[in-house]
């Protein structure tokens, strides 16, 4: 199928590519010219693993192309898939311009019949809007408009892998035509875990186990939409509630990691999602959340659980600070080397991370900050040029006063802590994704603090270097206590 996609950021990126990928004939558009020039050359502008791979594969198969008329665009797809950005206006609301524009273009410059399938989160009922922007603003009368919705679910860091391999493709339909093209669209990716058709996903590249076959709920465009709202509000209720069973934790001496993993096992919970630390962050959840408090209040309905679950998000940083501060008792001058940047792990998206809150905050206080990432550290330096930034991650110790992790990047935990524990001046770590293992840095010398974990006293195996009066360079070795 002829297929149109309108914004080339995360989503449309990863739709463009992957539909073609499937074997349809993608255009992509955005109106940022520069990036459309870079990715025409093939150059991906974001880090998510697979992508660059699967874009080069497709551009040299011209499955795949870029146009930086979006007129032209518009003109060439069957179905045009909106995804452009939502972001939050300053009440929290979501800001539907850019769908607005987009849906102007559409009516002006379509020539014929389109299937326009809103990809970008929106609240419920903007595809009533959208249906009536498209005919108020048609030039060309014989052309018929058909709307649905068909929300993303993508992760990012695994956003390749979970377009061609879902759990469950939601299409908001008011018409059997549009149920049979989008039936159609996602044909490949239906049937392929069944082994009925081919498709070319990154498995062979290394990437995603094999799944099992998706759930296609058809269902009405409102539905469609509150569904996506509903998910993600779901999974930020998760993590809160996650986060507050940590406070409670912290207060009764239980370990928030036996707790969750016990509450995992019940199928009616689940295991994910309960991982308590810093909080939520990305270009995602937060907003979802607060659009869909503003879109509930709107409606009439006082969604007061989900205004808690912001609040109680919003603390962690405040949390984080304090426990930084109790550890540290004074934070001016003192040298902190910060291991995480990214909102998550396996992105270099910092938009809406708990990183930034708390650099904002030590920098406040006159901290020296020394921070690695594996990919987020460019899209950083660019708002904190004061920070230091390393090239390796134990460099971040190097006479440090306290070692925080920000991001669950998984090498963090390969690293060689006894190394580490040399580098510092005072071995103090603040795990803010509760990524270590408690009793195995306090058997290594460092004072441990994490969310939600017993308070481990240091064992009197290893001299920390304060005491000793070393300096970093001087000594290699921990040493053994006499
Ligand atoms: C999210 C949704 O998961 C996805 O389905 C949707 O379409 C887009 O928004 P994403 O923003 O990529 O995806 O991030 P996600 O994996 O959901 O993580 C969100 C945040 O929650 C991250 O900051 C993460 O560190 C945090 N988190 C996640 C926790 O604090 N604890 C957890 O247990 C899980």
């Amino acid at each position: 199928m002829r297929i149109t996609v309108i914004g080339c950021g995360y989503v449309g990126l990863v739709t463009g590519t992957c539909l073609a990928e499937v074997g349809h004939q993608v255009v992509c558009t955005d109106n940022d010219a520069e990036r459309i020039a870079t990715l025409k050359a093939g150059v991906v502008p974001i880090y998510e693993p697979h992508l660059d791979a699967l874009l080069t594969s497709n551009l040299q198969a011209k499955r795949l192309s870029f146009a930086g008329d979006a007129a032209d665009a518009v003109q060439s797809g069957e179905a045009i898939f909106i995804c452009v950005g939502t972001p939050p206006k300053e009440n929290g609301e979501a800001d539907l311009s850019a769908i607005d524009n987009v849906a102007r273009l559409i009516a002006t410059e379509a020539h014929s019949s389109k299937l326009v399938i809103e990809k970008s989160t929106v609240p419920a009922q903007t595809g009533q809007q959208l249906k009536r922007v498209l005919s108020v603003y048609r030039r060309d009368p014989s052309v018929e408009f058909r709307v649905a919705s068909n929300p993303e679910f993508l992760r990012e860091g695994t956003a390749v892998e979970d377009f061609l391999h879902p759990d469950r493709i939601v299409l908001g339909v008011e018409d059997k035509d549009s149920e049979k093209q989008l039936r159609e669209i996602y044909r490949p990716i239906l049937e392929a875990p069944r082994g009925k058709t081919k498709i070319h996903c990154p498995v062979h590249l290394g990437g995603c186990p094999p799944a099992k076959s998706p759930e296609l709920v058809v269902t009405t465009i409102n539905s469609a939409e509150l569904i996506k709202h509903a998910s993600n509000s779901f999974l930020a209720l998760k993590i809160s509630y996650a986060n507050m069973i940590a406070d409670l934790c912290e207060k009764v001496g239980a370990d928030i990691k036996e707790v969750v993993r016990a509450m995992g096992l019940d199928p009616r919970i689940g295991p994910q999602f309960l991982n308590a630390g810093l909080g939520f962050g990305g270009f995602c959840l937060p907003k979802d959340v607060q659009a869909f408090v503003r879109l509930a209040e709107r409606s009439g309905v006082n969604f007061g659980m989900l205004k808690e679950a912001e609040a109680v998000n919003k603390r962690r940083v405040d949390l984080f600070i304090e426990k930084v501060r109790q550890a540290l008792w004074v934070i001016k001058d003192k040298r902190v080397g910060i291991l995480g940047l990214a909102f998550k792990a396996n992105t270099d998206d910092i938009r809406f991370a708990p990183s930034l809150g708390v650099i904002e905050r030590l920098l406040a206080e006159g901290a020296q900050i020394c921070a690695y990432d594996q990919e987020a550290m460019d899209k950083t330096s660019a708002i904190f040029p004061q920070v230091e930034f390393c090239r390796e991650p134990d460099h971040v110790a190097r006479d440090a006063d306290a070692l925080l992790i920000l991001t669950e990047w998984p090498e963090f935990r390969q690293l060689d802590w006894k190394r580490v524990y040399d580098a510092m001046s005072r071995p103090l770590i603040v795990d803010g994704r509760n990524l270590l293992d408690p009793a195995t840095m306090t058997e290594l010398g460092f004072e441990y603090h994490g969310f939600g974990r017993p308070l481990e006293k240091p064992q009197p195996q290893l001299v920390p270097s304060v005491m000793v009066g070393r300096s970093s360079s001087a000594v290699q070795q921990p040493r053994l206590a006499t």
